[in-house]
């Protein structure tokens, strides 16, 4: 689907217009349009309700009313349904052209013309994807094109971002959704190069098993070792034009596939560890989003490639692998992967990168799922700034982030009788969230500004809210972190 940004005037013919009304107010329309008798007035404008009527209008045959709810009380999570719910209907009434007019009333509403330009957009090209996948014939009405009209260059502007933002979205839920055959470590690999070319500020270096073994990423390469697939670390730079304001390093899981290893995980839904990369694909989304919107910000992006399975070199449990920082590690459980795999990349990016602050994205453990369900990613913030801009920008884009503790006694949990440190905890302890981010912490130097996020509950298999959710991936993170960038000082 291709999304056309215009000015309202220039709004001309379409199968199905979509407009917006708020409660307890007509809907306006644009002048010249013959609507039935009281269809406007009759509309209830209660938040994603809906209304349709054939008009007999040749310019505009078929018109939708979507509802925003109370216009007090409209936020951009709002607008990004209202929006989603429009074109979800366009689709389903399997035209392949669709108009939304804004009337300039709704334009001041909730955070203003360029807000609103933005959370339209976005819930209009985040609410239409669909993932094919290999189907031979897509069960997917296609929608070509949707032009969104609005008066004024704020509006275009923000819409124009929105569009950005959200592409890069569904950029990281492509990623996320194809098959563990389909996206090896090699191939994802690629996919980050590709992202270079998008932008002169954007390069990329990829590195192979050799170059990790020679940078001492033995927790990593403890991973790769029992796959056919080798692994692969990215490390993407992005670039500003002026003058840099400060340095940025995220680091994603980007497990292809992860069956546990020799702690191999039971059959029942172990194709879903086809996500185990959406930290990864975070990453990647976020680079996309970077090629088209300008932060002034120097931001570097390293994911730990590889795949977590079985054959005859596959680490064993109790066996004990050595990291890039000098920390040996016995690994007591094979599918407590992504913590080496992480904590590899951790040192790498500190002594590589030297960032002001440090992030990582990663379906680490299922526990966040029991702690905090579909809806909130689990937070480890290493001071309250950090954990408020999070929590901030989450609200924003509609990517809900919620602190989770880490205690020294937890820290304590992971250290190891026959090597410094152990990769679980003792069962007894609980909290699994936090025994992974306890883990991680032994790979972050004193006084480095960090912040752990686990997406293993919000990278797919959320709730449906139009515009997200369903059992497919989320693109969670992109547009997370992106907000954090532009709210950044
Ligand atoms: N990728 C999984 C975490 C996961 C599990 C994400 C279920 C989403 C749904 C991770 O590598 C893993 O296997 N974690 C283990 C850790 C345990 C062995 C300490 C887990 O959560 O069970
Ligand atoms: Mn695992
Ligand atoms: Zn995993």
């Amino acid at each position: 689907m291709k999304l056309t940004i215009a000015q309202a005037k220039l709004a001309k013919k379409s199968p199905y217009l979509v407009l917006f009304a708020t409660q307890g107010k007509p809907a306006h329309a644009p002048a010249g349009l013959a609507l039935p008798k009281g269809f406007l007035e009759g509309f209830s404008g209660k938040a994603r309700a809906t209304q349709e009527t054939f008009t007999g209008d040749t310019q505009w045959p078929r018109v939708l009313l979507v509802g925003l709810g109370e216009a007090d009380a409209l936020d951009s999570e709002g607008l990004r349904r209202a929006a989603a719910v429009g074109v979800r209907a366009a689709k389903a009434a399997q035209v392949e052209q669709a108009g939304f007019w804004v009337a300039p009333q709704l334009t001041e509403l909730a955070g203003g013309e360029t807000e609103v330009g933005r959370d339209l957009a976005e819930g209009i090209v985040l609410g239409a994807y669909a993932y094919r996948g290999a189907k031979a014939k897509s069960t997917d009405p296609e929608l070509k094109q949707v032009s969104l009209w609005a008066e004024g260059s704020a509006f275009a502007q923000g819409a124009k971002k929105g569009l950005a933002l959200a592409e890069a979205c569904n950029f990281t839920r492509d990623l996320q959704n194809a098959a563990g055959n389909q996206l090896t470590p090699t191939i994802m690999a690629n996919k980050a190069k590709g992202l270079a070319t998008r932008s002169a500020q954007i390069t990329c270096k990829v590195f192979d098993e050799a170059a990790m073994k020679k940078m001492g990423m033995g927790l990593l390469l403890s991973v790769s070792q029992g796959s056919e697939q080798p692994a692969k670390l990215v490390h993407l730079t992005y670039k500003p034009k002026g003058k840099s304001k400060g340095k940025i390093t995220v680091v994603g899981k980007g497990l292809t596939f992860d069956a546990g290893g020799v702690s191999i995980k039971p059959a029942a839904k172990m194709e879903e560890m086809r996500y185990d990369m959406s930290g990864g694909a975070a990453v990647l989304g976020l680079f996309h989003a970077l090629a088209d919107v300008a932060v002034p910000f120097e931001v570097h992006g390293i994911v730990g490639c590889t795949e977590n399975v079985i054959n005859g070199e596959a680490t064993k449990p109790g066996d004990i692998h050595v990291g890039m920082n000098g920390t040996s590690v016995e690994i007591q459980n094979t599918d407590a992967e992504g913590r080496l795999v992480l904590a590899d990349c951790l040192t790498y990016a500190q002594t590589k990168t030297k960032p002001d602050t440090l992030f990582d994205l990663a379906t680490l453990t299922g526990a966040v799922i029991v702690a905090l369900g579909h809806e909130l990613t689990g937070i480890f913030p290493s001071n309250d700034g950090l954990r408020d801009a999070l929590q901030d920008a989450g609200q924003r884009v509609g990517e809900l982030c919620w602190p989770l503790p880490l205690l020294p006694v937890h820290k304590e949990a992971m250290r190891g009788e026959v090597a410094d440190l152990k990769n679980i905890g003792p069962g007894t302890l609980g909290a699994g969230s936090t025994q992974g981010a306890a883990f991680l912490s032994y790979f972050v130097e004193e006084g480095q500004e960090w912040c752990h996020l686990d997406i293993a509950g919000t990278a797919w298999g959320t709730s449906s809210r139009d515009w997200a959710g369903g059992s497919l991936g989320t693109g969670i993170g992109t547009r997370l972190l992106m907000e954090y960038l532009e709210r950044r000082k």
